[in-house]
């Protein structure tokens, strides 16, 4: 690796302040929302005049907007690299117009369990900038998938990581931020070459990268902690239909998932925890509706594993808008080509009798808790304040445990109080003086409801961490005259359930 040229182009981006606050301030939020949706004419057209002169905004024209430059604007934008060093870093060439990407570099900021961060990620170059449909071996920027993941990720320190199919190294870069060392392995050498390159232009130096398929290049190693974005998108395995490294792990139907799964128990430090993506198949007209098939497929795969697990099915789309969607994320757009492509995919799900897909987060873990929770959370996300998702996943897994450790007579000895993003709504037919329906809403993880009935909504008015469970029971138990023993039987399940979902939260 080129260590001095890399050093050069970190010093040169931090000086030409090439950061996402200054990109928006270049081109405003609404362009930058264009090009997340990836369109670039708005940003194109804002950015002009003397801002489009400046360092920062030469680079973002190169490497952002895929604009050719002259060499006169880039030597000024690269001062310490040069255009031979940036030539030689595999990061522009030349051509008729002038200085063309080779690469797409941009700005990247987040916020996770650590604190806010910003670094600088190399990629492939994008759709938007081939003009047509990408290379088998692209290497992909931080897209949707990838944030999602590093969202999720939990960030309790540990001493190794393992981020299985690294692409750019985004995952490994975030899990390098709470292991010691981090092993990001790929089957694409070129991908390794880029991650490589974005950790030490980020001077992240606790990561080794690794070439090779699946687990291979980590046989007999154990982590604390593995990340992976797999390439789980199904793809029909047929002539003439490409096969893209980047989304696609060359298996038939959902087995790439199934096959990380089944190799995460013998990889995982007692303790340790699994956090993937993955998509999975419905067979057979079982839509996903009632929940059925696709993920009682998942329910397999964990369960041969014999691993804690917690899977959560965020989206179940029809057969036919997955492929399209993949088959318009390779670049190939509407006419013969694309319809070629589409008669294929819908081929390969036919012989499976696939009707729809499932798309989720797995979260498996190496321990004896019994955890085992399979369930659909389509529901907006406004849980990301404080760290993100991974922060409510670390809390989830805790007070999984905190629960299932303590019998009933021990539950109820505790006493619990509500957490602060939790609120109450009441419906009420008109003039009635007891409601009719009444939920609990949680403001931030994964923003789930409870439908509450009387005693429930009387226990969690009274916690409050003055009074044990059971003293709770009793008083409401007398209120209601009714039964104690049976209240609390009725009870204690569900205070299970919102203590581990965290709208309860024990004192002790
Ligand atoms: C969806 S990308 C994820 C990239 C990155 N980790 C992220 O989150 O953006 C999947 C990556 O897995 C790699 N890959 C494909 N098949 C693989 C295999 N059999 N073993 C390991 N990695 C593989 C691809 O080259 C690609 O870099």
């Amino acid at each position: 690796m080129h260590l001095e040229s890399i050093a050069q182009l970190r010093s040169d981006l931090l000086n030409a302040r090439f950061s996402v606050d200054t990109l928006t301030g270049l081109w405003g939020e609404r362009a930058d929302a264009a090009l997340h949706r990836g369109q670039r004419v708005p940003a194109v057209r804002a950015l002009a005049g003397p801002a489009a002169e400046t360092p920062a905004g030469v680079l973002a024209r190169l490497f952002v907007l895929g604009m050719p430059v002259s060499a006169e604007q880039l030597a000024a934008a690269l001062p310490a690299l040069g255009i031979d060093g940036a030539i030689q870093l595999g990061l522009v060439s030349l051509d008729r117009d002038g200085l063309r990407a080779a690469l797409d570099l941009r700005p990247y900021s987040f916020v996770d369990a650590h604190g806010v961060g910003s670094w600088w990620i190399a990629s492939d170059l994008g759709e938007l900038t081939v003009g047509g449909a990408l290379r088998e071996d692209h290497v992909l920027g931080v897209g949707g998938a990838s944030l999602t993941l590093s969202g999720l990720m939990v960030g309790t320190p540990v001493d190794s990581a393992l981020d299985l199919g690294t692409g750019c190294g985004i995952q490994a870069l975030h899990a390098a931020r709470h292991a010691t060392r981090v092993v990001a392995t790929d089957i694409s050498p070129r991908a390794l070459e880029i991650a490589a390159l974005n950790a030490e232009l980020n001077g992240i130096r606790n990561i080794e990268f690794r070439l090779g398929s699946l687990f291979e290049p980590v046989v007999g190693e154990r982590f604390g902690h593995i990340v992976s974005n797999p390439p789980f998108v199904i793809t029909p395995r047929a002539e003439g239909v490409p096969s893209y490294e980047y989304r696609d792990g060359g298996m038939v139907g959902d087995a790439l998932v199934a096959s990380v799964i089944a190799g995460l128990a013998e990889h995982l430090e007692p303790g340790g925890i699994a956090q993937l993506l993955g998509n999975w198949e419905y067979r057979d007209g079982a839509n996903g509706a009632n929940g059925a098939n696709g993920l009682d497929r998942v329910r397999d795969w964990v369960a041969s594993t014999g691993l804690d697990a917690w899977v959560v099915e965020r989206e179940v789309q029809d057969a036919a808008l997955y492929s399209e969607t993949w088959i318009r994320d390779g670049g190939t757009r509407p006419g013969p080509e694309f319809d070629r492509l589409y008669g294929a995919w819908l081929d390969d799900f036919e012989q499976r009798g696939v009707t729809s897909v499932g798309f989720g987060y797995l979260t498996l873990r190496a321990s004896s808790q019994g955890l085992r929770r399979l369930e659909r959370l389509d529901g907006a996300l406004n849980g990301t304040a404080g760290g993100g998702l991974g922060v409510h996943i670390a809390e989830t897994l805790a007070a999984s445990d905190w629960q299932s450790a303590r019998t009933d007579e021990e539950l109820g000895r505790e006493r619990l109080e509500l957490a602060p993003d939790v609120t109450e709504e009441r419906h009420y037919w008109p003039g009635a003086a007891d409601p009719t329906v009444m939920t609990l809403r949680q403001g931030g993880g994964f923003g789930r409801s409870v439908r509450l009935s009387t005693g429930l909504a009387a226990l969690v008015g009274a916690c409050d961490g003055e009074l044990s469970v059971r003293a709770i029971i009793a008083a409401i138990a007398q209120l209601l005259e009714v039964d104690t023993a049976a209240l609390s039987t009725d009870l204690l399940p569900s205070i299970r359930e919102l203590v581990t979902t965290g709208f309860l939260r024990p004192l002790s």
